[in-house]
């Protein structure tokens, strides 16, 4: 057995040693012919000229073989007060099913499908019928609204969407039907043939002739009970996933097919320890990218049992999670600081009551997991909670305790160590390595390892400025977080060095909320901030400038109708916890809006350097206006 030092020497020194082993667990159709290819970094790719199928790895690989009886998935719907569990046959026939369906209504290889719908088993079909096809998917999350699926149906140029009536939420429902019309309409790009709708009863479609099919029926009449799977390009792109920036336009995180697959197949293994006999549950949406690995993807590869859960923790009561893992013997589990935090709320009976004797091992990600919260849950779980931090770009972790290697002491706070290829380091602004224990920035030494972004969509040149360009002379990746490295190796992150929010574990753009705010006719000019907030870890905080004719009786309607409007175009998560009004706003010099100076004024911190602003009143005023706006909370 190799300690964790060494395997992760190994894994950075001999990156194709490393990974070519791994990926020969996996099945191929032609085996590459080289493992990595960095001749045009920082674009790295891997297994070059591997022919291989996701879909046929994840579920083929077991349906034809001895566990062909056993749980695939598991869906778990306290929502629509159902569940349904599938073996690995029935996956594979309901996959093969919706693929053929697919096929015939003409999606192509390298086609792009957008699926928005909610958590139920057809959107995993949905993703793996994709995979299977060669057909690009971008999953949109559920909880986005219009002007969020807009955006990406422009970006993605889709032939086909595939939706339900409705999702829900609390019991009430979330018109996904209706959205997708009006998504279309707003959509600059005119690439949709199709819209595939699942029918479950909760509201009234109109379907637009032509346009509209109703999916039980299409299944119906095309379903086959075998495609073959398209032969891809170990870097062919299996999806891609959208994710916030700084700017107002999402990025298209593109992912490739084999350095994925492999990366996720031993991440099951070095990271959550898992293996035949466990049963998994990530507790995320297929909407974020902890879904596409963790709920889809990584489980299935390994042939274990994944749950797919309709919900929320709290709904129809804080007992709801719990209960799950004693009806299916949860081994693994992987959730976020927030829910824990809005769990630990309340009445430690809703956890007492359920046997929790199945779980082995509970991870977090997506946030700083702080130190109550982790005291909390693993007191209450008898087990440590294990942090890791990755990102949308990464795939999978970038930094972790990787308990299936060598189970590393923890420290409360900290992710542990960095994963596998990944080799991390903690910079200054010029990108040198800044002495242990300082604030820096967290970057990637190349080459990047499998399973990483190949680029964003349609768009290598932001792929480069987001991500590569930000040190003169030095070709290192920026993840856009503050950390430490301390002097024992541990990696601690401080929060985003740019101007993403982080809003219970989700990421949002300020940019993207800001477009929105301002396109209120009274508003003259916008700044959207992510302030701390006890449960959400950041809250969403409006602070703008009315237009001059706006008289202050107006100002509480106009507060509620940017509410509203954030909620119907980007959707519920990104609902400003606070929207304030202030006479101007503070500027750099060349115009742009200070927000980490209305964040400091805000939050009572030090304000920090402020050379750049244009007049030490603006700062004044604003500190003076946001003061009394917090008397009024
Ligand atoms: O700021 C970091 C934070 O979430 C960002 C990535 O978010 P997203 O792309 O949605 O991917 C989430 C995948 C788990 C990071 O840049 N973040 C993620 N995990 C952690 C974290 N911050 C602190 N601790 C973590 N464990």
């Amino acid at each position: 057995m190799m300690s964790y030092q060494e395997m992760h020497q190994c894994s950075i020194s001999q990156p194709a040693e490393f990974w070519g082993a791994l990926a020969e667990e996996l099945h191929w159709y032609r085996k590459w012919d080289t493992v990595l290819d960095d001749s045009n970094a920082p674009f790295f790719r891997w297994f070059v000229g591997g022919e291989t199928n996701i879909c046929y790895n994840a579920v083929d690989r077991h349906a034809l073989g001895p566990k062909r009886g056993q749980a695939a998935l598991i869906w778990e719907s306290p929502e629509a007060d159902q569940s349904r569990t599938l073996t690995f046959h029935e996956l594979y026939r309901e996959v093969n099913r919706l693929a053929a369906t697919l096929k015939a209504l003409g999606v192509q290889k390298g086609d792009r499908v957008i699926i928005y719908m909610p958590m139920v088993p057809e959107a995993i079909f949905s993703m793996l019928a994709c995979a299977r096809i060669g057909a690009i998917h971008s999953v949109v999350f559920g909880g986005f609204s219009i002007s969020s699926l807009a955006n990406r149906i422009n970006d993605a140029e889709p032939t086909m969407i595939l939706t339900a009536d409705a999702g829900l939420r609390k019991g009430l429902p979330v018109p996904l039907k209706e959205i997708v019309d009006e998504s279309l309409e707003l959509a600059t790009v005119d690439t949709v043939k199709h819209v595939l709708v699942l029918e479950r009863g909760i509201v009234k479609n109109t379907m637009k002739e032509g346009r509209d099919l109703d999916w039980q029926t299409q299944v119906n009449e095309h379903g086959k009970p075998y495609v073959e799977p398209e032969r891809m390009l170990s870097t062919d792109p299996l999806y891609i996933l959208y994710t916030s920036g700084t700017t107002g336009k999402p990025k298209g995180v593109v992912r490739d097919t084999g350095g994925y697959m492999v990366a996720l197949h031993a991440s099951m293994g070095h990271i959550y320890d898992v293996g035949d006999g466990d049963v998994y549950w990530s507790t995320s949406d297929i909407g974020w990218v902890v879904g596409h690995s963790y709920i889809v993807y990584a489980p299935l590869l390994k042939g274990v049992p994944t749950i797919v859960f309709e919900g929320r923790p709290d709904h129809p009561d804080p007992g709801v999670w719990w209960r799950v893992i004693e009806k299916y013997g949860v081994t693994c589990m992987f959730t976020a600081p927030t829910a824990l935090r809005a769990l630990r709320k309340f009445p430690e009976h809703w956890m007492q009551q359920s046997d929790l004797s199945s779980l082995k091992r509970v991870f977090s990600a997506g946030e700083p997991l702080d130190g109550p919260t982790y005291d909390w849950a693993t007191a209450m779980l008898g087990l440590p909670v294990i942090d890791h931090y990755w990102q949308t770009e990464s795939g999978w972790s970038m930094i972790a305790n990787s308990v299936g290697i060598e189970d590393l002491p923890i420290k409360s706070g900290s992710p542990t160590f960095a994963a596998m290829g990944h080799h991390l380091e903690v910079v200054d602004i010029d990108g040198n390595p800044v002495p242990r224990g300082e604030k820096g920035l967290l970057v990637d030494y190349p080459p990047l390892p499998p399973g990483m972004l190949l680029t964003l969509w349609n768009d290598d040149d932001r792929y480069l400025k987001s991500y590569w360009t930000h040190f003169k002379d030095k070709q290192l990746y920026l993840t856009g977080d503050y950390a430490i490295h301390d002097a024992d190796g541990y990696f601690w992150l401080l929060g985003r060095a740019d101007e993403v929010m982080n809003v219970s574990g989700h990421r949002l753009g300020t940019r993207e909320i800001e477009e929105v705010v301002s396109s209120h006719p009274a508003i003259a000019e916008a700044s959207v901030i992510g302030v701390r907030d006890e449960l959400r870890g950041e809250a969403v905080l409006v602070v703008s400038v009315l237009k001059a004719h706006i008289v202050p009786a107006e100002q509480d309607k106009i507060a509620n109708e940017i509410r509203q409007l954030v909620r119907e175009r980007i959707g519920a998560i990104a609902t400003p916890h606070g929207v304030h009004f202030v006479s101007t706003l503070p500027k750099t010099r060349s115009g742009k809006i200070m927000r980490r100076v209305i964040r400091a004024v805000y939050q009572g911190d030090n304000i920090g350097d402020l050379s750049t602003i244009e007049d030490d009143a603006t700062v004044d005023m604003v500190r003076e206006a946001v003061e009394i706006m917090k008397g009024e909370f």
